[in-house]
């Protein structure tokens, strides 16, 4: 993701969720937050197609926390998703790190279901997490270790246009 990204990446953002983030967080993420890594696919693999969607997250030691992951309204239930999670987790699983975690809404099913299809366990019940709803949180880890079982995920392959453009 780049700063140019923005516009787009708003937009999605927008349409995500109740309390989106700002302009200012992303910019922090991407100027200032040095364990911060975050990443558009695009609708093909050219550098000017639309941005579809972004997975942030967090890279400290060998631990890979995602923090904001969305795919635009009209591009979801294809795959694209999925594919970004895949590559980004395999991609830091060879970069080192050795677990991933990250927060969901108890209430947000389709994005549990596909994080258990990587791996993905509930570890945790985080009271209170959310401030907007005071929804609780379900915190869950998945293990990158060798022989986990996210690496395996041959489900990312062929399913999504473009692959994740580095920002
Ligand atoms: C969660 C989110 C990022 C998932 O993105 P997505 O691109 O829709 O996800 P995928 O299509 O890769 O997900 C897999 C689902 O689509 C289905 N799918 C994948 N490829 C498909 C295809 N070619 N045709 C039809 N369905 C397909 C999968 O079977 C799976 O279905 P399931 O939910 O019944 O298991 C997206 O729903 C989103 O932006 N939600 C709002 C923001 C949000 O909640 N973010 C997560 C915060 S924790």
């Amino acid at each position: 993701m780049r700063l140019d990204d923005l516009e787009e990446v708003l937009t999605i953002e927008r349409a995500s969720f109740p309390h989106p983030w700002s302009r200012q967080a992303f910019v922090y993420e991407l100027r200032e937050n040095r364990v911060a890594r975050l990443w558009v696919v695009r609708a093909e693999a050219e550098a000017k197609a639309p941005v579809v969607g972004y997975l942030c997250l967090w890279f400290i030691a060998d631990e890979v926390h995602v923090t904001n992951f969305a795919v635009h309204p009209t591009h979801r239930h294809r795959g694209v998703g999925r594919h970004l999670l895949g590559s980004l987790l395999g991609l830091y699983r060879q970069e080192g790190a050795l677990r991933a975690a990250l927060e969901v809404r108890p209430s947000n099913e389709h994005a549990r279901r596909l994080y258990e299809a990587f791996g993905f366990r509930q570890v945790e019940l985080r009271k209170g997490y959310y401030f907007d709803t005071g929804e609780d949180a379900v915190l869950m880890e998945a293990s990158l270790a060798p022989g986990s079982e996210v690496g395996d995920s041959g489900r990312t392959s062929g399913r999504a246009g473009g692959n994740p453009g580095a920002g």
